[in-house]
């Protein structure tokens, strides 16, 4: 058992006040209670690696679905079993489950999965390429956008973590040129040298629609925004003929809620035949296998790298969430537990 494990102590971060606009750290507090012992038919979980989303942003407003207030918030975690009185579960194994934003969680059957271990493949893998942010890239490129070998795509948020999933999964399934747009000349050169993106842009630098043009000279088949808000005007311009837009996420419109959306260009829906779809991979759970299949052994071959930003310690779970709502992530941002920090790697944060 290490240390964590011994612990008496657990940390359960909760929403103490609805934001407008950004939030800040006092919008949080983090607070101190004994282990929770589990209940006959439930099992106990020391928390391992976190994963903080977008999502999280919308549901800290006031609207159906949102986070309480003052209560245990929710997210996508991978925990080890400490402790186990259902036989559902054995001590030791490793499980998702979405009791997150805490060190520890009592789990009932139903609420937790075993994680399938795959040689070679890191943990931090099952939060991002393999796990919810690798599963809406991979349905938005195949179920939504069926994409088709030789389309050109052009992808909003390009360096985040559905951003960077989507351009290694589109070389994968045969695309043909990847533009992306992302928030920083650092971003960029990243997606241009290793991501595998052919053309890239900060958004940053001028109307997104010129900054598209310029990137796509000869338009794209294909967009799959992240962003929403400018991009996606700027996408329906430049798409052609029977192009589709996979609409994944609105993150320019989160932290900005008085902010006017620029408008889109009806005419051209129609006249070019366009086709834009919405959808949230909670509705997609059974291609949970199929994305197993697809990308484990690119994973294990090398052809498919993840891309993550991992924050070691629990206790920097609140800033890695707002960080990443300002973009200072590059790929899924992880948080990982102390005790599973590589030994060579300690302290070197
Ligand atoms: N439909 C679904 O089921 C589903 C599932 C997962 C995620 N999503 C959505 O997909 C999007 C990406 O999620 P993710 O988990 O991969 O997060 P992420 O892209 O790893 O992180 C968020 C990124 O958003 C960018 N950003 C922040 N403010 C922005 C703005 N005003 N304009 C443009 N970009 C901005 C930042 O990058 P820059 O430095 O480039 O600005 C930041 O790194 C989000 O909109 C999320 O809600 C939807």
């Amino acid at each position: 058992m290490n240390s964590a494990a011994a612990d008496t102590t657990a940390r359960t971060v909760q929403q103490t006040a609805r934001p407008h606009g950004f939030p800040t750290p006092e919008h949080f507090e983090v607070v101190e209670h004994a282990v929770p012992e589990p209940a006959p038919g439930t099992a106990l979980v020391e928390n391992l690696y976190w994963s903080v989303d977008p999502y999280h942003r919308e549901m800290m407003d006031d609207l159906p679905g949102a986070f309480d207030l003052h209560a245990p918030l929710e997210g996508r975690t991978i925990g080890r079993v400490i402790a186990s009185r259902t036989p559902q579960f054995t001590e030791g194994e490793l499980v998702f489950h979405r009791r997150g934003w805490r060190t520890h969680s009592v789990i009932a059957p139903g609420e937790a999965r075993k994680l399938p271990h795959f040689d070679g493949v890191p943990l931090t893998t099952h939060l991002s390429l393999l796990g919810g942010t690798g599963l809406t890239a991979y349905v938005g490129l195949t179920r939504i956008a069926r994409l088709q070998p030789g389309d050109d795509v052009f992808v909003s948020g390009a360096a985040g973590g559905v951003g960077t999933a989507t351009a290694r999964f589109a070389r994968l399934l045969g695309a043909g040129r990847l533009i992306g747009s992302a928030g920083t000349a650092a971003k960029v050169r990243h997606l241009l040298t290793e991501v595998g993106y052919d053309a890239a842009f900060d958004y940053h630098d001028g109307p997104a629609a010129e900054l598209l043009a310029a990137a796509a000279p000869d338009g794209i088949d294909l967009f799959v925004d992240n962003v929403g808000g400018e991009q996606l005007a700027a996408a329906v311009g430049a798409l052609r003929e029977f192009g589709r837009i996979v609409r994944i996420g609105t993150i320019s419109q989160y932290n900005t809620p008085d902010a006017l959306a620029p408008k889109l260009h009806y005419p051209d829906i129609v006249e070019k035949s366009l086709r834009m779809e919405g959808f949230l991979v909670s509705n997609h759970q059974d291609a949970q296998q199929e994305l197993y299949d697809f990308a484990v052994p690119h994973l294990q071959s090398g052809r498919l790298t993840a891309d993550e930003t991992v924050v070691d310690g629990f206790e920097h779970l609140v800033s890695a969430f707002l960080g990443m709502l300002r973009g200072e992530n590059t790929g899924k941002i992880v948080i990982r537990d102390h005790s599973e920090v590589p030994a060579g790697a300690r302290g070197k944060q």
